[in-house]
């Protein structure tokens, strides 16, 4: 039985599929630098399964990740899917042999990384599929109209239910909305990096799910006085105050915070539930000011 809605932050609809606000992002499963296999691969598997049984029914992924090991370990912990299950994946860029993300974005190159992610995931149709644009240093500004409409192609095939853009410029995600509707956006975003706060806003007014990676700083763990301040003075930690404040954003953001520990994934489910007050957020809104 789904226990989504106990979950803090309740549920969100990505189109037709209903997951619960808080997600698992399982992009910490692969090796060191995200290559090759997990160091402790019955952990990694662990942690799946420990996410469903929180209740977590959204999933992270990339087949870039490992790369292929991450999606491994997800259809090794959870094939066959609870039907409440979703997995977002992202394709447009691959991996070189020195751990580098080189983009890959051509076509022919997206529809190999869908069939990838399917074989792999052994899934008929992927759930979600996030066009992932810019590169390893950030946003690019640039057309992805021949990109997105590959995977618009291949959504009409039948192969992906929904689309979504990641690492994306607003200008971007407007090119993707003008061609064919998208669910969500996944970009970088913290209480720390604020860039995208206006981003946040417009698609939390058209419905669409804003989905912020490196939620908790990624490779650099967030660290800032005012943030150890709030959690000190709730009792609380600083990654469940940075979650708890996500949360309390705005109601289309989804979280998918990454982490390789069952008891980590455990101690942040407890902790992002704590409810912020007006004196807290004013504190916590300045760091990113
Ligand atoms: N679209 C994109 O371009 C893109 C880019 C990057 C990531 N992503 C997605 O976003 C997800 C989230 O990003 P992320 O995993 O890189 O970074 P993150 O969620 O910001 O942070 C993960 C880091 O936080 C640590 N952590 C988690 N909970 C903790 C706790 N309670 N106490 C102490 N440390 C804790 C983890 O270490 P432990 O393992 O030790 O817990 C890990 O080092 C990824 O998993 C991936 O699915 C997408």
């Amino acid at each position: 039985m789904s226990t989504y809605s106990a979950l803090p932050g309740g549920s969100w609809s990505l189109g037709d599929l209903t997951v619960s606000r808080f997600g698992y992002g399982a992009m910490q499963l692969a090796g060191p630098w995200v290559m090759g296999p997990p160091a402790d691969r019955d952990g990694a598997l662990a942690v799946l399964r420990a996410a469903v049984e929180l209740g977590i029914t959204h999933f992270d992924t990339s087949d870039a990740y490992g790369p292929r090991f991450t999606n491994d370990a997800i259809r090794e912990a959870l094939h066959p899917y609870s039907d409440s299950v979703h997995i977002s994946t992202k394709v447009g860029g691959t991996r070189d042999a020195q751990g580098g993300w080189p983009t890959a974005r051509r076509p022919e190159e997206l529809r190999e990384q869908v069939q990838h992610n399917r074989e792999v995931l052994r899934l008929e149709t992927l759930d979600l599929v996030n066009l992932r644009l810019g590169n390893a240093e950030g946003v690019v500004a640039e057309p992805i109209a021949e990109s997105y409409e590959a995977l618009v192609d291949m959504q009409n095939e039948g192969l992906i239910r929904h689309l979504g853009v990641s690492n994306a410029t607003t200008e971007q995600v407007a090119e993707a909305m003008a061609i064919s509707p998208i669910v969500m956006v996944q970009n970088m975003y913290n209480i720390a990096s604020r860039q995208d706060d206006a981003l946040v806003d417009m698609l939390a007014s058209e419905g669409i799910a804003f989905v912020p990676f490196f939620p908790l700083g990624g490779f650099s763990p967030l660290q800032s006085a005012a943030l150890s301040a709030v959690a000190t003075r709730l009792e609380s930690t600083p990654m469940s105050i940075a979650l708890a404040w996500l949360l309390q954003r705005s109601p289309n953001v989804l979280l998918i915070p990454g982490t390789s520990k069952a008891a980590h994934l455990r101690e942040n489910v407890a902790g992002a539930g704590v409810t912020l007050t007006a004196d807290d957020l004013a504190e916590l809104d300045a760091i990113g000011g």
